[in-house]
């Protein structure tokens, strides 16, 4: 299974203006529910574009743990064997070190009959609870006992139902496609979460012999079927990274060429970084930006897709930081996400928390400081502000970054960022 190296720390120096090309890797919040997808059918599995990655090897153990295989073949595709009998568990060191392994009950469920997944803790987010996931599943017939910190799932099999999401929750819509795919008679998912991960995922499932229409939109309907198979399939771009690299050419200044990113995922983080200054624009493999001496100060605020991502805040916090002007960024999807904000004033960035809403004050540079990663967009945004922070900045709990950027350092560096591993 590919195994990425812990790391604890980076260092960064003033860099830019970069110039060059960034690949841009597979989609980790998609790669990893498509590996959970493989829960549904015996049979070998191709998957390509999965980026090596920590969650992505968390996950191959999680299915090695079941009983399934996991191999990085040499031309770079992840291999996923399925044999008919697995076990049903996801066990807590596996799902404390990655909440998304909480994608396998519903396949568990719908290709089982039963799961045993640890309940999910909290993070540095805050509680994050699964209460969706279950009442959707239990709309379709899974019973659920939640017993020494464990969720206990059984359903004999599941049935079609109708299920309305109070809030269009990515990892419940998830768990419910892969849940609806194989019960009996007709799923649909009101209010579901429309991100290109939801879309990337259904396309996979109907490549499998599923019947899944509308998912990219408010409302999925999915036909249930006796029997799925394994398959193959290329994993959509990482809109994320494709973020981070545009936040790194806005802080640092210069000219990049995003290889493989789509900007139709991208449409409104696209529309704000102009605002801020950044020119744009979409190519047939990619996109290419072009940065001012000086950002220009904006207001953000997240919503679920179509609206800015949640994980393209703490980057646009990073670049709003050096704008010239103040700045509203307001954080609507996850209560207790500003943790990185301390550390981004450790360097000198001028931002006040109030409630969820941030006000940030953009000073001319910034100013290398010791600095803490708390998670894997939190560490991406101070190794960003970074690029512009007179002296250095060191970025202890580095790990964090590599379970989410492949690469990410070699990528940097190749476009003329001062960035390594001590
Ligand atoms: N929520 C509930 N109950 C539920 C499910 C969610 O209250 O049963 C709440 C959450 O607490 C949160 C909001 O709903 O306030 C949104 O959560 P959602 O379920 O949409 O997010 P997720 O599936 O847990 C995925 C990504 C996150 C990304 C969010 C939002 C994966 C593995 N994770 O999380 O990505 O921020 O969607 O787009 O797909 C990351 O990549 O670093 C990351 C955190």
């Amino acid at each position: 299974m590919c195994e990425s190296v812990a790391v604890s720390q980076l260092v960064v120096r003033p860099s830019g203006p970069l110039s060059g090309e960034v690949p841009v890797g597979g989609a980790k919040n998609s790669a990893l529910k498509l590996m959970a997808a493989c829960v549904l059918a015996e049979g070998r599995y191709v998957l390509r574009n999965v980026p090596d990655i920590a969650d992505v090897a968390t996950m191959g153990q999680l299915l090695e743990a079941m009983g399934m295989s996991v191999r990085r073949r040499e031309d770079g595709a992840l291999e996923v064997v399925r044999p008919a009998v697995i076990t049903p568990e996801a066990p807590y060191e596996l799902v404390e070190r990655m909440r998304a392994s909480s994608a396998v009950l519903g396949p568990l469920l719908a290709a089982v009959g039963q799961a045993r997944v640890a309940i999910p803790g909290g993070d540095d987010f805050g509680s994050r609870p699964i209460d969706m996931h279950l009442s959707g599943l239990e709309s379709l017939g899974a019973t659920f006992e939640l017993t020494h910190g464990m969720i206990e799932g059984r359903a004999d099999r599941l049935r079609g139902a109708e299920v309305v999401l109070d809030y269009p929750s990515v990892g419940a819509t998830e768990n419910l496609l892969m849940a609806g795919v194989l019960a009996s008679g007709r799923t649909t998912v009101q209010n579901a979460a429309r991100e290109p991960e939801i879309a990337d995922l259904a396309a996979f499932l109907n490549r499998m012999g599923a019947r899944v229409l509308g998912a990219g939109s408010p409302t999925i309907t999915i036909d249930g079927v006796a029997e799925l198979r394994a398959v193959e399939h290329t994993v959509i771009p990482d809109r994320i990274e494709a973020a981070t690299f545009l936040a790194a050419v806005a802080v640092a200044g210069g000219e990049l060429t995003l290889r493989g990113a789509r900007a139709d995922h991208l449409e409104i983080l696209i529309e704000r970084m102009g605002r801020m200054g950044v020119r744009i624009s979409p190519e047939a493999d990619g996109i290419w930006a072009m940065a001012p001496a000086r950002p220009r100060a904006t207001d953000v605020a997240t919503l679920p897709y179509p609206g800015l991502a949640t994980d393209h805040l703490p980057l646009l916090v990073a670049v709003l930081s050096v704008a010239d002007g103040t700045s509203y960024a307001t954080e609507n999807v996850f209560a207790g996400r500003f943790r990185y904000v301390g550390e981004l004033a450790r360097m000198g960035a001028r931002v006040r928390v109030d409630g969820h809403h941030l006000v940030i004050d953009g000073v001319e540079r910034l100013s290398g400081a010791p600095v803490r990663a708390v998670d894997i967009r939190a560490g991406a945004a101070l190794v960003v502000a970074a690029l512009r922070a007179d002296g250095e900045t060191v970025v202890h709990d580095a790990e964090h970054v590599d379970r989410g950027y492949e690469g990410f350092i070699d990528k940097l560096r190749a476009v003329g960022a001062d960035v390594e591993r001590p």
